[in-house]
């Protein structure tokens, strides 16, 4: 997947810094450690200076190992006996002495004999979806602090249940949904007027699921779009570095919110189809939240995407009265 070179110089940024702190740490290890037990750290000079002098005279000698190395490899292996020893005496390991990587397969390098590592492709990932989440109320919008009792308990004649009751069934829908979120979870449609708290839903769900470690990205329409925008037409720009876009398409789930508030022109009609279109074929589950009416939607973007979007998206008809209100209400009542 690629991404801006601003991603990858933070990601090599991070793994300098892992790997540094490693090393640094190990050294005060074994400062300490040497400072406890000085004969080890003279076996450790030793150990080095008879490895670097058989390495050498094996370097320079093709017929395979004569006397004299001979003589070197075992002064090396007691030296590693007499060693090992001390450990032994100090109740430790030699391991506990070598530095501790996050990655111990990369050494917190990124990556293995040219090949990049795992560790490294997590990071860049991580670092990609906090950038794009970075902008977004997360931390204030959970389960917990969606309250039912904004929304009346009457029951209008031509109604079956209250707004509080349609309301109270989804908000359970939303916890299922990230108690059995994967890759096959269908795609949620939250439609409604303005304060009635899909943007709240929304995030609670992204919060769960990242606190799980699903890949989530959370953007408002019109916020993506322009940023999108930019990159495509922005100076610099570079086919290669298709960074947010591909994040958007490919992340475990997208949500995005306020789709019909964008500036409307051909570029964003056709990047929200493209989107929403690419996620639906290839079974990745997106959420879009919307003041818009279905017919609204229709007009907008294509009729085909809109009833696909019926058809395969769970919908969930927001009611009730703006909250937002409400609680600047609360607040002056205060
Ligand atoms: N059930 C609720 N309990 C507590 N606070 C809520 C609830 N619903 C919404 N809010 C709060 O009210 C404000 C407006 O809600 P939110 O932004 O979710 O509305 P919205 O449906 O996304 O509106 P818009 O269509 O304008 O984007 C937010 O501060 C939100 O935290
Ligand atoms: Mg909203
Ligand atoms: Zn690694």
């Amino acid at each position: 997947m690629g991404y801006s070179k601003k991603i990858y110089d933070e990601a090599d940024k991070v793994m300098q810094d892992r790997r540094n702190r490693a090393l640094k740490s190990a050294d005060n290890r074994k400062e300490r450690f040497f400072k406890k037990y000085p004969e080890a750290q003279e076996l450790e000079r030793q150990l080095s200076y008879t490895m670097t002098n058989l390495i050498r005279a094996m370097l320079g000698n093709k017929n395979g190992l004569n006397e004299a190395m001979q003589k070197l490899k075992a002064e090396n292996m007691a030296t590693q006996m007499r060693l090992k020893q001390i450990y032994a005496r100090a109740g430790i390991t030699q391991k506990a002495l070598e530095p501790h990587f996050v990655c111990e397969k990369c050494k917190d390098k990124g990556n293995i004999d040219g090949k990049v590592c795992d560790c490294y492709k997590q990071l860049v990932k991580e670092i990609a979806y906090n950038q794009l989440n970075e902008l977004s109320p997360l931390k204030l919008s959970s389960f917990e602090t969606f309250s039912l009792h904004y929304y009346s308990d009457v029951i209008k004649n031509e109604k079956r249940v209250s707004e509080r009751e349609q309301m109270r069934l989804y908000l359970e829908k939303c916890k299922s949904y990230v108690d059995t979120f994967g890759s096959d979870s269908k795609s949620m449609i939250m439609r409604g007027d303005t304060g009635l708290g899909k943007t709240h839903l929304s995030l609670a769900i992204a919060n769960e699921l990242i606190k799980k470690g699903f890949g989530v990205i959370y953007c408002s329409a019109p916020d993506i779009l322009s940023q999108l925008e930019k990159e495509q037409f922005g100076k610099g720009y570079n086919k290669s570095e298709e960074s947010v876009e591909d994040a958007l398409k490919e992340c475990d789930l997208l949500i995005l919110d306020d789709i019909g508030s964008e500036f409307s022109t051909t570029f964003t009609k056709n990047k929200i189809y493209n989107l929403i279109n690419y996620r639906l074929s290839c079974n990745r589950p997106t959420i879009i939240s919307t003041n818009f009416t279905f017919k609204e939607l229709e007009q907008t973007y294509s009729q085909r995407l809109i009833s696909r979007i019926i058809g395969e998206y769970i919908v969930l008809n927001f009611v009730g009265h703006d909250i937002r209100q409400m609680k600047r209400k609360e607040k002056m009542n205060k």
